[in-house]
């Protein structure tokens, strides 16, 4: 079959390079891409939410499959016009990207059908927002309801941050109609975990778990990025949090999804907050997670092609999910500066060494082709990918492949896996 697949960044990477190993895929595309997919896919110069240029590819280069990376296309609707267009397509309907689209509405779909999360209270008024602000005090979470690239949930520690970022949202409007609604939220604390399930609406099918590392700089410290690195299996998500995120949040989510008449089918991601064995959502996303799709898809032991199919029929049921034993690490790469202005258009050295080491697999994510050479076109530029016996051993692996690369002003967090680490040590050592 012929497959497209939607997005330009380190996800995408990873999924084009997996669905090529699938024996029932003979061409892969990918739109826009970046200069690693265009070693790999055959790229096309349409922007990922251009809807209708999309659709109009996909219908004249007769597309079998096509899979969405982002967020934005979904939330625009491009599964509903592919369809329309009697296209077949791996992501989630506009009404089912509701899930990421607005805060607000997810968060009202947790409490009716009583899914575990934390507290919160919606304002259209800035002065209302302050006022409860103040009546409940700190630490607190004010969030704009709309997709906001990652940036729209600020952690406030003082009641003075907490009016400050109503004011950023609100009034001074840093994340345009995103900010019509602001959310705040009762902090909650213990550790976050990544929690991915393939869905056709009727089974859910859990992936192995993972987590993210959100914060710029080592030991979570920084302003939030899209993610600096990701590992995978997170030892955080015990047996028994596995089994109590599957009960009580991930099918009781595709149910109640279902019994609102926005029936789910992709991939629906959870972002869990874990603490005394029990596990509440933060967030839901409609997509693969931007970097944990890296290290899972390294250790999917299956035919992608397959399960997407499966998804689009609706036959999941009849899928088994296999995972690779060997645990995997992504260490993300990233422009000096981001996620506050960086510089563009640096030439990227050691990409072959790296890609040279075994186990390790180099994801492109900002990259750019110029005169010949790679250089760098974004704010997270790679994340390099190993797989390892255990987690140390990918950590390892990872960093040996990151020692190699390098461009003028290269930042990376130095500690990516480490969370996990203190999980596989005996106690009483
Ligand atoms: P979100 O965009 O909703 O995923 O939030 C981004 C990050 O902010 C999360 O990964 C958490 O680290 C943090 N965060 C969001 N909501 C909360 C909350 N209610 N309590 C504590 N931390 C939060
Ligand atoms: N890694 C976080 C995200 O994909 O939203």
């Amino acid at each position: 079959m012929k497959v497209l697949v939607i997005g330009g960044g380190g996800r995408e990477h990873a999924l084009v390079w997996k669905l090529k190993q699938s024996p029932l895929v003979e061409k892969v595309f990918c739109a826009p891409g970046n200069a690693g997919i265009a070693g790999e896919a055959q790229v096309v110069p349409i922007d990922a939410s251009d809807i209708k240029a999309l659709a109009g590819f996909a219908e004249r280069e007769k597309i079998d499959l096509t899979c969405v990376g982002p967020e934005l296309p979904l939330t625009l609707g491009v599964v509903d016009a592919f369809q329309e267009a009697g296209l077949r397509i791996f992501g989630a309907s506009r009404a089912a990207a509701e899930i990421e689209g607005s805060k607000v509405f997810t968060k009202d779909l947790l409490r009716k059908y009583r899914i575990p999360t934390g507290d919160y209270e919606v304002f259209e008024d800035p002065g209302e927002a302050r006022a409860w602000i103040r009546k409940t005090g700190a630490p607190i979470v004010v969030k704009a309801d709309g997709l906001a690239a990652g940036k729209g949930a600020i952690v406030c520690q003082t009641i003075e941050e907490a009016e400050e970022a109503v004011g950023l949202i609100m009034e001074k409007r840093a994340f345009g109609a995103a900010g019509d609604r602001v959310i705040i939220e009762e902090f909650l604390i213990g550790e976050e975990a990544s929690f991915l399930a393939f869905t056709d609406g009727k089974t859910v099918l859990p992936l192995a778990t993972s987590q993210d590392h959100k914060p710029a700089l080592d030991g979570d410290r920084g302003p939030n990025t899209g993610g600096m690195g990701a590992y995978s299996p997170a030892p955080v998500v015990t047996p028994e949090i596995f089994n109590q995120a599957m009960d009580e949040i991930m099918i009781p989510t595709v149910r109640a999804m279902a019994a609102e008449g926005r029936p789910y089918k992709g991939v629906l991601y959870a972002g869990l907050m874990i603490r005394d064995g029990k596990a509440k959502v933060l967030e839901f996303n409609a997509r693969f997670g931007d970097p944990e799709a890296q290290p899972l898809l390294m250790r999917l032991d299956g035919d992608l092609a397959l399960i997407m199919d499966a998804v689009v029929d609706e036959r999941l049921d009849e899928v088994e999910l296999k995972w690779h034993d060997d645990a995997s690490v992504c260490v993300v790469m990233a422009s000096g500066g981001y996620p506050d202005p960086y510089e563009k258009g640096k030439t990227i050295s050691g990409l072959d060494e790296a890609e040279g080491l075994e186990d390790v697999k180099v994801f492109h994510a900002g990259t750019a082709e110029k005169d010949g050479r790679v250089v760098t076109a974004g704010g997270r530029v790679l994340g390099v990918t190993a797989l390892g016996r255990d987690i140390p051993d990918a950590i390892e692996k990872a960093y040996r492949a990151c020692s190699l690369i390098s461009w003028d002003r290269v930042q990376y967090r130095k500690d990516i896996g480490a969370k996990a680490i203190k999980y596989l040590k005996p106690l009483n050592v």
